[in-house]
């Protein structure tokens, strides 16, 4: 099986957590779009989706799913999203697409948060994906000089604007053995909007897409 066909299997999946008459969220990623594509296959039995990223709210859209502002949902019972690296223990780095700031804002609204992934994406130690920082553009410099003192090196990314106007800092040779205190750490820089260590609210349901199928697992908590 290729990769996308492993991802378009767990996108599938997801559709069996999706609440009917509800409001969905939705990620953004290869992996999301093909669960946007899946979605659009039920799309008369929600009630639409909140979108991480002005991209996966164009593709909503394309198949005739209405989009809602966060802020008009009072509640969201689900969220599907995907990831760079996830842990055993449902720690994940995002924010390989750029859209880390939204994800985390709709993570931290939904009830069930389920990550979509083909197999290649579970690691044992986050780290070795560059672990992306959004960051005010006036506050680069300072970001990236207390990332080197972590031990990291932080890498702008090219010709990249966030959809909030931000740069974003990949930080590269971090082993991140305590994904929670490293993620509230990295939030506490002055200028830093978020960092794509989702850790404090991580997944509670991961679809792990292999040759083999889709393997479910569920958080401990
Ligand atoms: C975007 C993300 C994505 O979920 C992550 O990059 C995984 O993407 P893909 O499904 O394309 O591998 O965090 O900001």
């Amino acid at each position: 099986m290729t990769q996308d066909e492993l991802k378009q299997l767990v996108a599938r999946e997801a559709l069996k957590h999706v609440v009917e008459d509800a409001v969905v969220g939705v990620g953004s990623g290869s992996t999301v779009n093909f669960f946007i594509d899946a979605l659009a296959t039920i799309k008369g039995r929600i009630e639409g989706a909140v979108a991480a990223s002005e991209a996966s709210a164009e593709r909503l859209k394309k198949h005739g799913i209405r989009v809602f502002d966060l802020n008009s949902v009072n509640e969201l019972p689900v969220y599907v999203d995907g990831a760079d690296e996830i842990t055993e223990h449902m720690h994940m780095i995002k924010g390989g697409g750029g859209a880390l700031t939204r994800e985390k804002i709709i993570a931290a609204v939904a009830r069930k948060f389920v990550c979509i992934c083909d197999a290649s994406k579970l690691v044992p130690v986050l780290g070795r994906f560059p672990l992306p920082v959004e960051v005010i553009p006036m506050a680069r410099s300072y970001v990236g000089r207390e990332l080197l003192r972590m031990g990291g090196q932080p890498a702008l990314r090219e010709n990249y604007k966030t959809d909030n106007g931000n740069l974003i800092l990949d930080c590269h040779g971090l082993t991140i053995m305590d994904p929670p205190a490293l993620e509230a750490q990295l939030n506490n820089l002055a200028g830093v909007v978020t960092n794509g260590l989702f850790a404090r609210r991580a997944a509670d349901v991961l679809l792990l897409g292999s040759p083999d199928g889709v393997k479910t697992s569920t958080a401990r908590r």
